[in-house]
């Protein structure tokens, strides 16, 4: 055995992402790949907006020495200034620069967070449907997930939250726009979550942290994301540009702090040390400087919501039951049949790929990522319609 038996068992409980993946590769061969229609992905395919190329050729003309050296662990801090502005343009509250720490996408922020909070067998509660990773992320640093389910319309459910809240219990990671669901956390259910969450730390006399993985903040339709800070003190927001900027390979994020949050210095200078000793070492300095100057842009949000929209319809037109997704980029229409890997597979056999409800800990569902050509998009209705009709 000359790998990890840790990682051999995770890699075997998230088998499925690659029998998915490997299934799709066997049917591009066979078909051609505008042939299937691999709705699988979260992989977003808005272009970033028109202003990152004048920016970059600012960047790759400043004749500046060391524009490519290590900086300090937390950052540049013209770029953490940038960041905390923004935010008080949404919040009362007054962020600096030292409450901003930049990181490697959201997916950096959450591990840089979750390793400086957890000891041996902390716990920490994720709301189903979850972001599959959730679950690596937090055993990383040898914490335990435990899992929270949510009500019908997606939203946590507070009663079922409240008896996994323990002495154990460290954090509650939520996600809003939510990944699969699309579900925006409206101020009220975070509001109930805040007096809740104030109520244990009270029973335990210990912090519990409200993390809120955010980086689908601007990808918003209808109604805007509320920002937790303003109902929760110990709140931390873990989030990026990837999605909202399209910079996903960019691998660039940040997590901020509510400036208000207990310990507050000790916590910092804890995820300074985690995202250093990682080896993250910092942020990459080029993506810093672009984000910097893109705080108020974002993607063209009409290019997704009329892919929404058109999808939403169709789904609706043939029967499926489905939210309609308020922001993000996925829908999670209920399964016709009970089993949701064996309705992936009549799709498959339909050669539309989605995702089973199952990996978001919410099986009878299935996940749909939208981010792809109208052309794979529209293509698929065929499919999703005959496999409706077969069952
Ligand atoms: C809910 C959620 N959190 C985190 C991430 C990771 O994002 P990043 O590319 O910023 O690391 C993703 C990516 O799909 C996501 O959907």
């Amino acid at each position: 055995m000359s790998i990890s038996e840790n990682i051999r068992k995770q890699m075997n409980d998230s088998s499925w992402i690659r029998k998915m993946f490997e299934e799709g590769i066997i049917l591009k061969e066979k078909y051609g790949t505008e042939n299937v229609f691999d709705l699988s992905l979260g992989n977003p395919n808005a272009e970033p907006p028109d202003k990152l190329k004048s920016v970059m050729n600012s960047i790759i003309n400043n004749d500046e020495k060391g524009l490519h050296r290590y900086m300090p662990n937390a950052g540049f801090q013209d770029t953490r200034k940038s960041i905390a502005n923004n935010i008080n343009s949404e919040t009362n509250l007054n962020f600096t620069e030292e409450e901003i720490i930049m990181t490697c996408g959201a997916a950096g922020a959450i591990n840089v967070f979750l390793k400086s909070i957890l000891d041996q067998d902390d716990e920490v509660i994720i709301i189903s449907p979850y972001f599959a990773e959730y679950l690596f992320y937090i055993k990383n640093h040898n914490g335990i997930p435990v899992i929270s389910r949510s009500n019908k319309d997606f939203l946590p459910n507070l009663e079922d939250l409240s008896k996994k809240i323990n002495n154990k219990t460290k954090a509650i990671l939520i996600n809003s726009p939510n990944n699969p669901s699309g579900v925006i956390y409206h101020d009220e259910i975070i509001k109930q979550l805040g007096l809740l969450l104030e109520k244990f730390e009270k029973k335990y006399e210990k912090s519990i942290y409200l993390v809120s993985d955010e980086p689908y903040r601007k990808v918003v339709y209808e109604k805007k994301c509320p920002y937790i800070f303003n109902f929760y003190k110990n709140s931390v927001v873990v989030t990026s540009f990837s999605k909202d900027l399209g910079l996903a390979g960019e691998r660039i994020g940040y997590i901020a702090f509510n400036p208000k949050i207990s310990n507050k210095s000790d916590l910092i200078d804890a995820a300074i040390f985690s995202n250093r000793t990682l080896g993250f070492v910092n942020a990459p300095a080029i993506s810093q400087r672009i984000v910097k100057e893109l705080q108020d842009s974002v993607i063209d949000i009409t290019f997704y919501k009329s892919k929404r929209d058109f999808l939403y319809k169709e789904l609706i037109r043939i029967g499926y039951k489905c939210i309609l997704p308020q922001g993000a980029f996925y829908m999670f229409p209920k399964s016709p049949i009970k089993n949701d890997e064996k309705f992936v597979q009549i799709l498959q056999s339909k050669r539309v790929l989605v995702v089973p409800g199952v990996g978001f800990g919410t099986p009878s569902h299935f996940r749909i990522s939208y981010c792809v050509d109208d052309s794979t998009l529209e293509g698929s209705i065929k499919g999703f319609e005959e496999a409706f009709n077969e069952i």
